[in-house]
């Protein structure tokens, strides 16, 4: 029987956010956020599991060019949008990721088909694409992906001469990209999602830590889901999400407690920036971030959808 004790969590990335105070769109992130929690809601009270809900608003986060991932996701060195994803199922840790991926309008979707269709975790590049044909995933041209705030930050990056890790602005303290999902559905299944342009000006292939298990993403029923944000080279170096797994499981903390104590390793390991979400288990939620500000959402053991942008 399915029970109303699921919970779900979003991020749109971490990093300091004054920017957006300061361009006046902080509205049209909270409002954005609290449409895709509740439609998230809308599938796990409808029987989804922990998967659809986590797939679901991951591709509404892709959607949104407010986002670094799926459309309004940051250029590379060649100008053009090259994304990362990854999936994972917390019953029976199946996962599926996608790597260096261009014109597919939905990474996550297309990540979610690796670990249902294939017998592989990981597709990248070309592969990935011809893989995505076979199974009529949606393909967008470049206009759908390419926006002007892209490359206006594109171009700037090209003039500093350097790789950004944002949306907007150069320093890093700014806000970071990434989107991600968490949940738990009633019948007590974990799942995690995380989805990636990853960072501005990126150059020869480079692929963050997103479509990762245990860097950017990990679910295990017996412990937690977690969805990472920031720094990719960082948590890939700390494997920061089953990091977070393994204080739940041999620390015995509950998702506040993991989340903490994960942020607090990577900050002493490799001075890291960033942030995670996290559902354990019992469906407590917990968030934790190096960075001064992060963009996320919640709703615990199906109580009121709560938006933060602090
Ligand atoms: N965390 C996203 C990336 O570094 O690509």
């Amino acid at each position: 029987m399915i029970s109303d004790n699921f919970s779900l969590m979003i991020h749109g990335g971490a990093g300091a956010l004054q920017h957006i105070r300061r361009e006046g769109n902080e509205s049209d992130f909270m409002q954005s956020m609290q449409r895709i929690l509740e439609g998230g809601r809308q599938v796990l009270v409808s029987g989804g599991t922990a998967l659809d809900a986590v797939e679901y608003c991951a591709v509404h986060l892709e959607d949104d060019p407010l986002y670094n991932a799926g459309r309004g996701s940051v250029l590379n060195e060649y100008g053009e949008v090259e994304m990362d994803a990854a999936i994972m199922d917390g019953q029976g840790l199946e996962a599926g990721a996608v790597a260096g991926i261009t014109n597919v309008k939905n990474p996550i979707a297309l990540a979610r088909r690796v670990l249902e269709k294939s017998e592989h975790v990981m597709l990248i590049g070309k592969g990935a694409r011809e893989f995505a044909n076979l199974h009529n995933v949606e393909i967008m041209t470049d206009n759908y992906f390419v926006i002007d705030s892209r490359i206006r930050q594109w171009r700037e990056a090209q003039k500093a001469g350097g790789m950004m890790l944002d949306h907007e602005d150069v320093t890093p303290q700014h806000k970071l990209g990434t989107i991600g999902a968490v949940a738990r559905d009633g019948n007590g299944n974990l799942a995690a999602a995380t989805s990636t342009g990853g960072i501005v000006n990126k150059r020869w292939g480079r692929v963050g830590d997103s479509p990762i298990v245990g860097a950017g993403v990990f679910a295990d029923n017996e412990t937690c889901a977690v969805s990472a944000t920031g720094y990719g080279e960082q948590f890939q170096r700390t494997v920061l999400s089953k990091m977070v797994s393994d204080f739940v499981h041999f620390k015995g903390m509950d998702a506040q407690a993991a989340a903490t104590a994960g942020i607090n390793y990577l900050v002493d390991k490799v001075n890291g920036l960033g942030g995670v979400i996290v559902i354990d288990r019992n469906g407590h939620c917990g968030v934790g971030h190096s960075t001064s500000g992060m963009i996320y959402g919640a709703i615990e053991l199906g109580g009121e959808s709560l938006c933060h942008l602090a």
